[in-house]
């Protein structure tokens, strides 16, 4: 029977996960490790851990489920973005690679917007140059690493340094190109233009695919390693984003993606490439073949909600502690909480942004501090949607919510309200690696294309409408809104002072 692989190297584990041809899941493991923070704001890892946590998760889905290597007929690749790999002439490692959450980078995000010219940056790549994208990050070792610079043949993206193990070939998807911000985003490639500002070879660079497009076949030393057979076709997938977005039915415009998680990512497909001309929302190819996304990143959504469990009432299960906040009044009684506790990426892309309560009074207790955590974080999601449409979004007609955060009826009901749309749940929930096998299948001629196969495989398994409460946060969100411009001068001096 037929079957397709999707694996996902994230940062803390890869993924593998077996699909039948009609989507259902029949398999899934992981193999975890871990990251290294060898200074204050630097993470990386070794591009080996992927290739372990690759081959071991392989190996466990197979003999989890006894699936004949010969009935998997292809592999869709996903895993963490914008990381930096850097091989030499043989195709060695160079350094560790610099992850999507390294910060070390400032210095070279200037540089990028002096050479470039910050808003014909913008008006190529779709984005502003962040220090978590992968642009700074090779001008980072240039500028500091000169002597393993000069080895560098070749760049790679996680995801591709395993597809490079699988296949012995360099290539890369185009969400994962764009990631880099060394794309073109309307043409999807390379941009001849910023390579030769920023002065990288292109020949370092690999071939773009589209996401359900072939980029090669399993060596015979893959194989070996994998017991996978040897010219199974690995198809081109995407980044994390793009693919858990697909995973989730995310590939047509009018649906947009919301993933509840630590952080919090709002997702919309796009037809065309919509550029937010401040770069205050990434833009990036689709893993979708043809089509493009926005996406906003709030840096602390569900991982406010775990700190102020974590501060105020530790050890408490999030049913007890926010059963009591669902009998306090929308709007918590004037309380307003902002979620910026790790910094912010959208859309304030300010590492030195903090949270805050702001307007307790003797009246407020803990049940409305914890509704106040749901609420700031649902308006903080909603500047995303309203920065998308300031760009240029059409109709949001439905929101699909994943990731922890979607458990809870009560910050699903607040989120519905808060955004004035209709928010649903979906029957899948594996989300990246899912949507890597999905793309693998439709590349494969299974579905006609992704968004069949997204419609033959998807459903929606819960929805919840607007309620009245959508009135008071009409109210409420612009008193939100005018918080972090009154704090931030506030919120500078705090840096400089604990610094
Ligand atoms: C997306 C991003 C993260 C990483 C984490 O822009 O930085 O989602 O891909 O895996």
């Amino acid at each position: 029977m037929t079957h397709f692989l999707g694996i996902d190297s994230s940062t803390t584990a890869t993924k593998a996960l077996l699909m039948d041809a009609g989507g259902t899941v029949v398999g899934v493991a992981s193999s975890e490790y871990t990251y290294e923070t060898p200074q204050p704001l630097w993470t990386e890892q070794h591009p080996d851990l992927w290739w372990q946590g690759t081959v071991d998760s392989i190996r466990q889905v197979l003999a989890q489920t006894q699936v004949q290597p010969t009935d998997i007929k292809g592999v869709g690749l996903t895993g963490q973005m914008h990381g930096l790999v850097l091989l030499d002439a043989a195709g060695e490692v160079l350094r560790p690679a610099l992850l999507w959450n390294d910060q070390r980078t400032g210095a070279e995000c200037d540089q990028i917007r002096a050479l470039v010219g910050r808003e014909r940056f913008i008006q190529i790549t779709g984005n502003d140059a962040l220090t978590g994208f992968t642009a700074p990050k090779i001008l980072w070792v240039r500028n500091h690493e000169p002597e393993i610079f000069d080895q560098v043949r070749q760049i790679l993206l996680p995801k591709d340094y395993v597809r490079f193990r699988l296949t012995g070939g360099y290539a890369s998807d185009r969400a994962g190109g764009s990631g880099t911000i060394l794309f073109d985003l309307a043409s999807r490639d390379w941009s001849s233009e910023v390579l030769e500002a920023l002065d990288i070879p292109s020949e370092w660079l690999p071939k773009t695919y589209e996401g359900t497009e072939i980029t090669g076949a399993l060596s015979a030393e893959a194989a070996q390693a994998t017991g996978l057979r040897a010219g199974t076709p690995v198809f081109g997938g995407g980044g994390d984003q793009e693919t858990g977005a697909t995973g989730n039915g995310a590939v047509v415009e009018g649906v947009v993606s919301l993933n509840l998680g630590t952080s919090g990512v709002v997702f919309a497909a796009v037809d065309r490439p919509i550029v937010e001309p401040e770069g205050r929302l990434h833009a990036f190819c689709h893993a979708a073949p043809g089509k493009w996304h926005l996406m906003g990143v709030m840096l602390s959504a569900a991982g406010s909600l775990r700190w102020y469990r974590d501060t105020v009432a530790p050890g408490t299960d999030f049913e007890t502690l926010l059963a009591p906040a669902a009998e306090v009044t929308p709007g918590s009684e004037g309380l307003l909480f902002l979620p910026y506790l790790t910094g912010e990426r959208t859309p304030h892309p300010d590492p030195l942004a903090r949270g805050a309560f702001v307007g307790l009074t003797v009246r407020h207790t803990q049940p409305h501090m914890a509704r106040a955590v749901l609420e700031g974080v649902a308006f903080g999601l909603r500047d995303s949607f309203e920065l998308m449409k300031e760009a240029g979004l059409g109709e949001i007609n439905q929101v699909r919510i994943t990731g922890g955060g979607a458990r809870s009826p009560l910050w699903r009901q607040i989120l519905a309200d808060v955004f004035d749309a209709e928010l649903v749940t979906v029957n899948t929930t594996e989300g990246s690696a899912y949507g890597a096998a999905l793309l693998a299948a439709t590349g494969a001629g299974i579905f006609p294309d992704i968004e069949s196969a997204c419609a033959a495989t998807i459903r929606v398994t819960g929805s919840t409408a607007p309620g009245p409460a959508k009135q008071v946060y009409q109210e409420v969100y612009p008193l939100y809104r005018d918080l972090y411009p009154a704090l931030r001068p506030s919120f500078n001096a705090i840096a400089r002072a604990v610094a």
